[in-house]
């Protein structure tokens, strides 16, 4: 038995020393053949139990085998030791990890984008339907069906740009209205994002391609109450807590009666002036324009094959670039049409 001890010490320290010089993973296998493989070193003193006094065998047994144990660890540490050497060998010869990384201009959400989420957010919170539609319109959706027939001269004020004698890129998000309502019975509540474009031409106030948010509610006893307190809520949620907002009798074909909204000039709080200077932002009239609304026509509840005695609605729409130039204060709307990274990143 002590023979046997000194035999597996010797085997055991003859097999450290030699995973310790093994410096690559062939080495270390044929180290690993050399002692614990089916005929290596440890099966010879394994054999010499049989040479032992039947009594000492299970004890030479259990001393082997917890060398053997020990030897394994040995070997699965030296395994793990050199692969974090290779792996540090390779990051250091391909790859600095202490050179600092390249960094790309991050991208930001345009102003035009968040107006429109932050509309559609304040809608949805209500019970709001988004609703998105095409951009190239036939007549019918753009005009006919919203009470402008073909002679009517409120056509003229959509200067747009036609496709074909009957399609054109639809000038505002109004088809929407129409689009909702014939696929669906009401009540209805719908906001409906989206281009538009029209053959204007471009100055500090006017683009030919522009967005609109849309919005429209028809139900029973629905009165302008309701979209005054819609409207007004809209531009405290975009403008601040500090918004008013004024409804100036206007005309569209598709309302009656109809208004168009201002909001008070977020840039002179409503003062119209700066300083003792009026202000630029409003033209020292204290409001923005926003854009029209109404309360939708009995025509165009009746092309929809709704009862105008029975339902009646409200609907708005307005430029989202307008009310980025309110609420970002921007003296020139062409400059959300330009993707100026840097002009974007002052507004994100
Ligand atoms: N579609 C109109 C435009 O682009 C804006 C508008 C006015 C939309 C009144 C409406 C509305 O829904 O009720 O000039």
């Amino acid at each position: 038995m002590t023979e046997l001890a000194s035999k597996l010490d010797d085997v055991s320290q003859r097999f450290a020393a030699a995973v310790d010089r093994a410096n690559d993973e062939q080495a270390l296998e044929s180290v690993r053949v050399a002692y614990l493989g089916r005929s290596g070193e440890v099966t010879t003193v394994r054999r010499a139990i049989g040479a032992l006094p039947p009594g000492e065998r299970p004890e030479a047994g259990r001393v082997i085998n917890d060398a053997v144990a020990a030897m394994e660890r040995r070997l699965q540490t030296a395994y793990e030791a050199l692969e974090s050497r290779q792996f540090d060998a390779e990051l250091s010869s391909s790859i600095d990890v202490t050179f600092p990384s390249v960094r790309g201009p991050a991208g930001s959400i345009h102003p035009a984008r968040r107006i429109i989420e932050e509309s559609c957010a304040y809608f949805a919170r209500h019970g709001f339907a988004v609703v998105v539609g095409p951009e190239a319109e036939p007549d019918y959706y753009n005009f006919d069906a919203l009470n402008i027939p073909s002679d009517h001269p409120a056509r003229e004020g959509f200067d747009s740009f036609w496709i074909s004698d009957t399609l054109l890129l639809r000038p505002h998000t109004s088809p929407m209205q129409i689009r909702t309502m014939q696929q669906h019975r009401p009540p209805i509540a719908i906001v409906a994002p989206g281009k538009c474009f029209r053959r204007d031409a471009v100055d500090a106030r006017h683009l030919f391609q522009f967005h609109q948010v849309e919005g429209l509610l028809v139900a029973e006893g629905i009165h302008f109450g309701h979209l005054k307190g819609m409207l007004t809520g809209l531009c405290r949620e975009l403008f601040g807590a500090a918004q008013n907002v004024r409804f100036r009798p206007s005309y569209f074909p598709f309302t009656e009666p109809s208004a168009e909204v201002d909001t008070t000039c977020p840039k002179c709080k409503g003062t119209g002036m700066l300083g003792s200077q009026s202000c630029n932002m409003c033209g020292g009239s204290a409001w923005i324009e926003l854009g029209g609304s109404g309360m939708v026509h009995p025509n165009v509840l009746r092309e929809v094959g709704y009862d105008p005695d029975r339902y009646s609605g409200w609907a708005f729409g307005f430029g989202v670039e307008r009310l980025g130039l309110a609420r970002y204060e921007v003296d020139d709307i062409r400059r959300f049409a330009k993707s100026d990274p840097d002009f974007l990143a002052q507004l994100s």
